[in-house]
Parts: structure tokens; C-alpha cells; sequence
């Protein structure tokens, strides 16, 4: 069922909606499972790499699925970083787009989404813009500011660009090392964000927790994950801020990767997919609905 509303309605109502990526398809059932199971909307989104993976017609695929589901459920591309692949996209049928202009200069940042909105509000789809560096894909980026959003800059960028809701960066990173050493989250920018543009629900990226139970279980049975710093407790409390759409993606590649690793090592003559995939499956469903219940409070709201 698609909403396209649903990030709005999280704001008035204090949750946030889980906005998963999803690299196969075992994945993409096990995040609308779970989401019709807890009765929780869903961003279900692709990376530009993702899209380029399935290809433009298998990705078409899935839309029959996300219009038909008993939640809302909103297909977005994530991290899009041309206007030539946010129309990619929104021709392909896409309900939601993110245009990452956060290794520009805020000029040309805003000169870029604002292109961006004009078009894509005209076909009814909804656009994320980012403000700030989220380090992990971003490493390399000639970023001429601060690290982190400006609340000033956002306050210029909502009002000039039109933008439907904004990514900030508060301190957390994508991957799986989200800090080098002492975990630092600022809550107190965010805050002075959400004084700055009250109406706009915010975006984090970079959400996943890296839980020592999956990377745990990968290296127990063959894997060698050395460098693994999580979030773990620190978005206690998140639903009541404006962060209203939360992105998580390394931790469902952690949960499909232990639990395939983990069938494949105690059974050396599997050869069935189904069988393996069934196990990679239960930790799948488990991380999703974890997040749902304990960091989005997403649960039961449809
Ligand atoms: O934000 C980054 C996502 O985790 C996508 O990563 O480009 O490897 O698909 P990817
Ligand atoms: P993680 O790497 O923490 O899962 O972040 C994913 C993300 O922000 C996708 O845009
Ligand atoms: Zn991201």
C-alpha cells in the first residue's frame, strides 16, 4: 500500500519508519513480512549500486508487491547522486527519491535538489535531501564545511529547495565501523535542527547497530570480521525526536550473512537455497522486528 504521507504522520505521532535497503530478494520478503506481521510502514529502498544489480525490469518487479501490501510501503532510492538517476528511478515508478548533494558546496547543493523537487514533485514523488557529511560512503568526498549539518544552512536549504524531509549528520556513519574510537552522537544538533525547521521530519543514515551477535556468529563459522564498531545503545529515545525515517542496511546484511554461514558450516552437503536461506531468514526477521519494536516504535500503527 503506498502512503506517501507516512513520514509526515510519524512526526505528528512520535515514531519512526524503518527504511531498510535490500540487496536480494530474500531480503526484500523478509522486510514486508515482518513489517505486515508488527504492523509497521516500511521504506523499502535501493542504492544506486542495488538498482544497478537487479536491473531496470526486475526491479519493476517489486512494485506489484509494494502496492499490494496491508502496510504502507514506499519504494526510494537511496543515496541518488545525479539528476539523470533520479529520473532514472522515478520512470522506473518509484515513489520516493533521495538526491545526495552533500559532497557539494551548499550552493550547488541546493541548486541541484531544488532542480530535483521541481521535477519530481510534479509526477507526486517525494524527495530526501542531505545536509552534512555521513561518513562511510561519503569518505572520500571534498566536503568544504562541517562535519555535521548546520542548523542554520538547514533552515536556508528546507526553504529554498522545497525538500520533503532532509538527512542530517549527527555523528553516525554508514558501514560497519561507525566510529574509530569513543561513540559521539549530537543529540544537541539535532535539536537545534528541529527548532530551526519544526514541520520537516529529519533523516538518519547510518543507523545500523553492528550487534556482536552476528558478527559473532560470521566469524565463529568461517568469517573474519575484524573491524566492527556498532551504535548498540545510543538511539534510546529516538522516536520522540524529528528523526522520523531511520536507514539500516549494513545490519540486515550482517543477520543474512551469519545466518547462511551458520547453516552452510553444520551442513557440508546443502545444496538447496531454500534450506539455507530459510536460516539466514529467521535472523532476517529477527533484526527487522527488533528495530521495528525497539528503536522505531513503529509497531501497531496500522
Ligand atoms: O548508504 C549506503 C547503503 O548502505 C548502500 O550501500 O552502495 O553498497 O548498496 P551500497
Ligand atoms: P548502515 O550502514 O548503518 O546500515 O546505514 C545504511 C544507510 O544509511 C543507507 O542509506
Ligand atoms: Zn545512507
Amino acid at each position: 500500500m503506498i502512503d506517501k504521507s507516512i513520514l509526515q504522520k510519524a512526526l505528528a505521532d512520535e515514531y519512526c519508519v524503518p527504511a531498510f535497503n535490500f540487496t536480494n530478494f530474500q531480503i526484500f520478503k523478509a522486510i514486508i513480512t515482518t513489517c505486515e506481521k508488527l504492523k509497521s510502514p516500511v521504506v523499502l529502498q535501493l542504492s544506486e549500486g542495488a538498482l544497478k544489480n537487479f536491473g531496470d525490469n526486475f526491479v519493476q518487479c517489486f512494485l506489484p508487491v509494494i502496492k499490494s501490501t496491508s502496510v504502507p510501503c514506499v519504494l526510494h532510492l537511496d543515496h541518488g547522486k545525479s539528476f539523470d538517476s533520479i529520473k532514472r528511478a522515478i520512470d522506473l515508478g518509484f515513489d520516493s527519491v533521495m538526491i545526495d548533494g552533500s559532497c557539494l558546496p551548499l550552493k550547488d547543493n541546493i541548486e541541484l535538489t531544488k532542480l530535483v523537487c521541481e521535477y519530481a514533485h510534479k509526477k507526486n514523488v517525494i524527495v530526501e535531501g542531505e545536509l552534512g557529511m555521513i561518513k562511510g560512503d561519503d569518505d572520500n568526498a571534498n566536503f568544504g564545511g562541517s562535519a555535521y549539518t548546520n542548523p542554520n544552512d538547514a533552515k536556508q536549504f528546507v526553504k529554498e529547495t522545497k525538500v520533503d524531509s532532509l538527512a542530517v549528520a549527527m555523528g553516525t556513519n554508514h558501514g560497519m565501523q561507525k566510529y574509530i574510537s569513543e561513540p559521539k552522537l549530537r543529540f544537541d544538533i539535532l535539536e537545534d535542527i528541529q527548532n530551526e525547521i519544526p514541520n520537516i521530519p529529519l533523516v538518519l543514515h547510518g543507523a545500523s547497530l553492528i550487534q556482536k551477535k552476528y558478527v559473532d556468529i560470521i566469524n565463529k563459522n568461517g568469517g573474519k570480521i575484524e573491524k566492527a564498531l556498532g551504535n548498540d545503545k545510543m538511539f534510546v529515545g529516538l522516536h520522540k525526536t524529528h528523526i522520523c525515517k531511520v536507514n539500516m542496511d549494513t545490519d540486515l546484511r550482517l543477520a543474512y550473512t551469519a545466518g547462511i554461514r551458520e547453516y552452510l558450516a553444520s551442513n557440508l552437503d546443502a545444496i538447496d537455497p531454500r534450506d539455507y536461506d530459510k536460516n539466514a531468514n529467521k535472523y532476517l526477521e529477527e533484526v527487522i522486528a527488533d528495530r521495528i519494536i525497539n528503536i522505531c516504535h513503529s509497531d501497531n500503527k496500522y
